[in-house]
């Protein structure tokens, strides 16, 4: 429902101490946990190469959570995996907590996602022979690493997946592999999580569990997120919402609420009658 989407809770809570706890009250206070500049990604050659992200330029924020708009095919799941290492970019420069991507070997790419960030597929991704639970620690069990146990736990619980965790994602259904897909890449408790649409197939009631388990993860623990959504009720829990069209960054709104998000919408579907050519 529109009206519980939480868009006057106050926005500069942060637990003391928390990465990102902001000191003064203004934006940008810790190094910005991922930055893209003129990030440029076309996939194919020749007549039917298409140029995916062309000139894509943004900062996210650390311990904020950061929506990413726009229509199909706007470039925004390249975006996320340009920003999480996950794919090469053809021209420019993607740094993640620090760290130049672009300089790294696969190997390195490989090990810095591994230990530093979670990411939520569009498509899930997860592993058809693996239980549910099993797909959810699997992060962990690659890092060498054990559980959290109340963490996980907490997971579990807020995702409503208790009675799903001996499941093989064949027998789940989609918004339930969603939530796995989410629970896997929060397990980790990494320093981003990139999300590429993660309420796409959850009906309103889990989606909201989630979006409110997500706004509490940036705002009590200092949690960076960056999140797809198709959504102006998701995205009103953003702290921030970027807006993406050919490739390119065209908005920018902060402290989102439905409305402001649906007028920015609108404005962005307008036929193009002011083409710059
Ligand atoms: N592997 C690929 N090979 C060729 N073209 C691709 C590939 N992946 C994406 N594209 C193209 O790049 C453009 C951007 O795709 P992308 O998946 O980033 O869009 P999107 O904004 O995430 O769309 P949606 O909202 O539908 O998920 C699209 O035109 C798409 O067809
Ligand atoms: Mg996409």
């Amino acid at each position: 429902m529109l009206d519980t989407a939480p868009t006057s809770a106050p926005r500069a809570h942060r637990a003391p101490g928390a990465p990102g706890a902001p000191g003064a009250t203004s934006g940008s206070v810790a190094a910005p946990a991922a930055v893209a500049r003129g990030v440029v990604k076309v996939y194919g050659r020749g007549a039917t190469a298409v140029r995916a992200l062309d000139g894509a330029d943004l900062t996210i924020p650390a311990g904020r959570l950061t929506a990413v708009m726009g229509p199909s095919g706007s470039g925004k799941s390249t975006l996320m995996h340009a920003l999480a290492g996950l794919d090469r970019v053809d021209a420019g420069s993607v740094t993640l907590g620090g760290t130049e991507l672009t300089r790294l070997s696969e190997k390195e790419r490989t090990l810095l996602r591994r230990d530093r960030l979670g990411f939520v597929f569009q498509a899930f991704n997860l592993v058809p022979s693996l239980t549910a639970a099993e797909n959810i620690t699997l992060p962990l069990r690659l890092a060498g690493r054990t559980a959290d146990p109340a963490w996980l736990a907490e997971l579990v619980s807020t995702l409503g997946l208790d009675d799903r965790l001996t499941h093989r994602p064949g027998e789940l259904s989609g918004g339930q592999q969603q939530r796995v897909a989410v629970a896997r890449a929060l397990v980790t408790r990494p320093e981003i999580v990139f999300a590429d649409e993660p309420t796409g197939n959850l009906d309103s009631r889990h989606g909201q569990r989630l979006l409110a388990f997500l706004q509490r993860a940036v705002r009590d623990l200092g949690q960076t997120v960056v999140m797809v959504t198709h959504d102006p009720t998701a995205a009103s829990y953003a702290d921030r919402v970027v807006f993406l069209a050919d490739g390119r960054i065209v908005g920018d709104l902060p402290d989102p609420t439905v409305p402001t998000v649906l007028a920015r919408m609108s404005g962005l579907e307008q036929p193009a009658t002011r083409a710059e050519s």
